[in-house]
């Protein structure tokens, strides 16, 4: 039981060192930028979870422009649309970034854009 109790802090403490690291070198991996603003918990790689998969929204953007007028609130959803609630509250968070880390959040998107 304790063993387990440890293992699992030992887990938690890691991506928090390496977050720090990238943030010092200023070169942050693009899903940490995604993880970091609560993105990931909803937005896997491929897989369809609570909203849709990464690959699937970068497949509906094929510029970063238009994908930022998304995040600055400046278009509609077209990739669920009837789904947007849960994404709505989301948006106000990503308004209120700054352009270049905006900028940093659609780049993470895009990347994964199926070959
Ligand atoms: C509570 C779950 C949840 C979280 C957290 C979340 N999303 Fe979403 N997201 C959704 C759902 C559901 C959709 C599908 C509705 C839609 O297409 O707008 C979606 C759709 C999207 C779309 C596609 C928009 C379109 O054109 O339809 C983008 C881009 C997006 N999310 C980016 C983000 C970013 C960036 C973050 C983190 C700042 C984030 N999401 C966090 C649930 C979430």
């Amino acid at each position: 039981m304790r063993g387990t109790a440890r293992s699992r802090a030992t887990r938690a403490a890691v991506p928090g060192a390496l977050l720090a690291a990238w943030l010092h070198l200023g070169c942050e991996a693009p899903d940490t930028v995604l993880a970091k603003h609560g993105c990931s918990s909803c937005h896997a790689p491929t897989t369809e979870g609570m909203g849709p998969s990464l690959r699937r929204i970068a497949s509906h953007y094929d510029s970063r422009e238009t994908l930022i007028q998304f995040l600055e609130g400046k278009s509609t959803p077209r990739v669920s649309p009837e789904g947007f609630e849960a994404m709505k509250p989301m948006v106000a968070r990503t308004i209120s970034l700054t352009p270049e880390e905006r900028a940093r959040v659609a780049e993470a998107i895009l990347r994964h854009r199926a070959e």
